[in-house]
């Protein structure tokens, strides 16, 4: 952990216990945890980002989209994908000249977007359950790999880091997005009471599942600051890593290349 309580992101640093939001659990529980979420919320966890974030989490997935400035012909993998939202907008973006990869452990939440995808009649997808820490595809298998707001969820995030650096082609970029530090003094004291005093109580009326969304919020200050996680990021072996903040840093990208 570092100076002000967040996590280092190291997952196993503190022995055989990591946290799961402000729970301090054995590292081995903290998978079935995260999937027992996701299941949980899977049917309405569409309508919760939107009313969460009053839309702005599309402004962050469009941003994702316009920093990896996708090409005919290229093979995503988006790693923690849930219900296709990354995957979507980068076929919508290439008008479906390239392919793309859902990957997740839950597979509720991939129920729900193959539905959503069957419904807008897409091609040039495919839904694979697994996990980030142990990716189920060959080395150097992908063009881009993303992975948007599922990262924080992951037990030992070095070990997902590695993996999709594993299945990165040479030359191939990485992109991450993810809650992050907020910048502005004034503004996180604002962002903490929405989101302690709104969101768990907001999850509860329209998920019937406040723990879900008290771990979100918790989750979301247990994950490293913008420059621990960039560090964590060049030290899986991505080069030239930067990183934007989005709303102040309520989230930030973060991007790395495998050359
Ligand atoms: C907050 S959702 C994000 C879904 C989607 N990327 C989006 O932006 O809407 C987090 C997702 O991470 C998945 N997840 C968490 N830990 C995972 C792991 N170790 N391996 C694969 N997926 C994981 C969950 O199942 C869930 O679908």
């Amino acid at each position: 952990m570092n100076e002000d309580g967040r996590d280092t992101g190291a997952g196993g640093a503190s022995g055989d216990t990591t946290h799961f939001g402000y729970r301090e659990v054995p590292e081995g529980e903290k998978a079935g945890l995260v999937h027992g979420v996701f299941s949980s919320v899977a049917a309405r966890y569409d309508l919760m980002n939107d009313l969460m974030s009053g839309g702005v989490h599309r402004l962050w997935k469009a941003a994702m989209i316009d920093w990896l400035a996708p090409r005919p012909g290229m093979r995503l993998l988006d790693v923690a994908g849930g219900t296709g939202d990354i995957s979507f907008r980068f076929l919508d973006r290439l008008k479906g000249e390239g392919h793309a990869t859902v990957c997740d452990m839950t597979e509720a939440m991939l129920a729900e977007g193959r539905t959503r995808a069957e419904k807008a009649g897409r091609e040039g997808l495919d839904w694979v359950c697994g996990d980030a820490m142990k990716l189920p595809f060959e080395d150097r298998s992908f063009d881009a790999v993303t992975i948007a707001f599922g990262i924080r969820n992951v037990t030992r995030i070095a070990d997902a880091l590695a993996e999709m650096y594993r299945v990165l082609r040479p030359g191939g970029r990485f992109l991450c997005l993810e809650f992050s530090r907020v910048t502005v003094p004034a503004a996180e004291w604002l962002y903490d009471r929405y989101s302690f005093n709104v969101i768990p109580r907001m999850g509860e009326a329209v998920t019937g599942d406040r723990d879900s969304y008290q771990y979100l919020v918790e989750s979301i200050r247990r994950f490293p600051d913008q420059e621990s996680f960039a560090q964590m990021i060049r030290q899986a072996g991505f080069r030239r890593v930067d990183y934007r903040n989005l709303s102040l840093g309520v989230a930030a990208l973060h991007s790395g290349w495998r050359i």
